[in-house]
């Protein structure tokens, strides 16, 4: 989720390539680089941090080249760091980049032995390296070297190259990661979103999956990443305001975030599934067989929706590894003597992996001896710099300060990790492992036909028309999905001002049902799983004191409609350990569409900050 700029025309391009990167920034914000080709030679400029602080270094050191390309990084290979900070080149080359590179490892080591020397710890850099091998190797020109290194690169990506031996072109390509053209008079632009290019032009081309786009100040062509045949385009002339492109055209980021999740639950997964030799590849766990074989425990630990997903993880971890799983809030177990040792793993979960309390509550598990280990989305945050090994959930940032790709990101990492354990207990047999590893890689599509479908009916809309005036609403699960309950709840009372309690379905007589009555919704979470029959009577007792009911029902469920005010139906055919990652998503949408409903602050919602630095 890194922002990309390009530029080749008549103009001095580094200001024009900084002011895209500053639309970009909230793309990402650890480094920022630029490289301009200034009299035949490659000149560039990188800075770790925010995009100001490279702002400061060309200050003092301009570059006046009129091609060039910019990067604002969020880092996914490498900590964020001067020498990671994209541009990478190699020679004459320098390419900025947006995604993930499988296979870099693999390329590295080959590039390596043909004497290419590498100066960073990303993914990115191989790709610099091999189009200057192309170049120097075949004599191919810029696109055609690009072509041939489409072709040894596995992953998902943007990317957009310069080459001070052929300044007259700048090259893009799109495999799986947005990249759009701006078309100018005598000048064009790349950049990975709109955003970036709304102050020079409207007229834009965007690039499908497996194009690349040779452009020169004067020319666009688009060829196809396979063949490297010709392809025929149309521009599309966009209306939109710069705020809502930054957004992607929804109203808010929180919305946005909501629609990446296909997207980002597909980047957890990639490069981790292995189904021909029945694995899961993650190097970044630094626990074998023999330390599993020694660890009687798991502590979860985390704070809010972060702490929910662990509740979801608990039912992976005992599923699939037969570990016994205690899943702690961090600002409690911080100051608990519970019996931590080195037999037990630590398993910290933190989006922005800096919650105060979930790194004091690790700090108090190191000092016991415990195995350290965390699920993060911020490269190189403290909670992960503290940990043995990271799971990095590559959601991309969030800006919205409800947590909502974040936490199905990581329940899908959690699940990850609970099959590899599973496995390196031999709990798993190849065949079940590769029927869990596969229902995994279906969980962007599923989660994709949980969205609301553009152009029809949105229910969400019709159900916070009729209760955002409500004072109070319950959440009702079960098993597994009693945690979405919680995060239900959490979301609607963080950006809807409602008060709201998440409840195990079965707690309801002890004390919580004397709540209700009929000003009181009650959002019930009734699939048709193990528990159905269950949850189904708890409903019917909400019912019976007139409580009105949104139902998250399974389709197939004739009886739904005549049950409540309000059916959500789940898509179909939802394998009972995905049920969580796909609820997710009305939780999510109901508590978005209650707020904006009211008018709420839907991104910043009062008293709350994205990350909680402090006890
Ligand atoms: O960055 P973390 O995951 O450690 O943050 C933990 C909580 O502060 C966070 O999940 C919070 O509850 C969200 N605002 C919920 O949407």
């Amino acid at each position: 989720m890194c922002g990309i700029v390009g530029y080749i025309g008549s103009e001095p391009c580094m200001d024009i390539i900084v002011e895209g990167l500053r639309r970009l920034e909230y793309r990402g914000y650890d480094s920022a680089g630029i490289a301009v080709v200034e009299g035949g030679a490659l000149r560039s400029a990188r800075s770790e941090g925010k995009l100001d602080n490279l702002v400061k270094k060309l200050r003092k050191e301009p570059l006046t080249g009129q091609v060039g390309v910019g990067h604002t990084r969020w880092a996914t290979h490498g900590r964020p760091s001067e020498d990671n900070a994209h541009p990478h080149r190699s020679g004459t080359v320098a390419v900025v980049h947006n995604g993930i590179i499988e296979n870099h490892v693999a390329l590295k080591r080959e590039l390596e032995a043909l004497g290419h020397t590498f100066t960073s710890q990303t993914d990115t850099e191989v790709i610099a390296h091999l189009i200057a091998h192309e170049r120097k190797t075949r004599n191919a020109p810029l696109p055609e070297a690009v072509f041939a290194a489409m072709k040894r690169l596995v992953g998902a990506y943007a990317i957009v190259v310069v080459d001070a031996s052929e300044p007259g072109t700048i090259v893009g390509a799109r495999l799986a990661s947005p990249l759009v053209v701006g078309l100018g008079q005598h000048e064009n632009f790349l950049a990975s979103d709109v955003a970036a290019l709304l102050s020079h032009t409207r007229d834009m081309i965007f690039l499908d999956e497996g194009q690349i786009a040779v452009v020169t100040a004067a020319r666009v062509e688009l060829r196809d990443a396979e063949t490297f045949a010709p392809i025929p385009y149309r521009a599309t002339h966009v209306t939109w305001t710069p705020a809502m492109a930054e957004k992607g055209g929804f109203k808010h980021f929180m919305a946005k975030e909501i629609h990446e999740q296909p997207r980002a639950i597909a980047d957890t997964l990639r490069g981790r599934v292995d189904l021909e030799n029945a694995a899961v590849v993650l190097p970044e766990i630094p626990l074998g067989a023999d330390d599993l074989a020694r660890v009687s425990q798991i502590y979860i630990v985390a704070c809010g929706t972060s702490w929910h997903a662990g509740l979801v993880g608990r039912y992976h971890f005992e599923d699939l590894a037969g570990l016994a799983v205690h899943v702690e809030l961090a600002s409690e177990l911080r100051y608990r003597n519970a019996p931590i040792d080195e037999r037990t793993i630590i398993i910290a979960i933190s989006q922005s992996g800096e919650t105060a309390d979930t790194l004091a509550a690790l700090r108090e598990a190191k000092k016991k001896g415990a195995r350290i280990i965390s699920i993060c989305n911020v490269i190189g945050a403290s909670i992960p710099r503290e940990s043995e090994g990271t799971l990095y959930t590559h959601a991309g940032p969030e800006i919205g300060v409800a947590s909502t790709k974040a936490f199905t990101t990581q329940l899908v990492a959690l699940h990850l990790l609970a099959i590899h354990f599973g496995r390196l207990r031999g709990r798993l047999t190849d065949a079940a492992l590769r029927a869990e590893l596969a229902a995994l890689l279906h969980a962007p599509a599923l989660v994709e036909s949980a969205l609301p479908r553009e152009g029809e009916p949105n229910p969400y809309e019709a159900i916070a028309r009729r209760w955002h005036e409500a004072h109070s609403m319950l959440f009702l699960g079960r098993g597994n999905l009693f945690p979405l309950a919680l995060e239900g709840a959490l979301k609607l009372k963080e950006i809807s001002y409602i008060h709201a309690e998440g409840q195990a379905a079965g707690e309801m007589k002890h004390g919580p049902i004397a709540l209700i009555d009929e000003r009181v919704p009650t959002v019930v979470i009734n699939p048709l799983d193990q528990h159905f029959a269950k949850v189904r009577s708890n409903l019917s007792e909400v019912r019976a004191r007139s409580g009105p009911v949104i139902l998250i029902a399974s389709q197939g469920d004739d009886e739904a409609a005549s049950l409540a005010e309000h059916v959500l139906y789940l898509p179909d055919a939802i394998p009972p350990r995905l049920m969580p990652l796909v609820v997710a998503l009305p939780m999510q949408l109901l508590a978005y569409h209650m707020a904006d409903f009211k008018g709420t602050d839907v991104d910043q919602p009062r008293n709350l900050a994205k990350s909680v630095t402090v006890e």
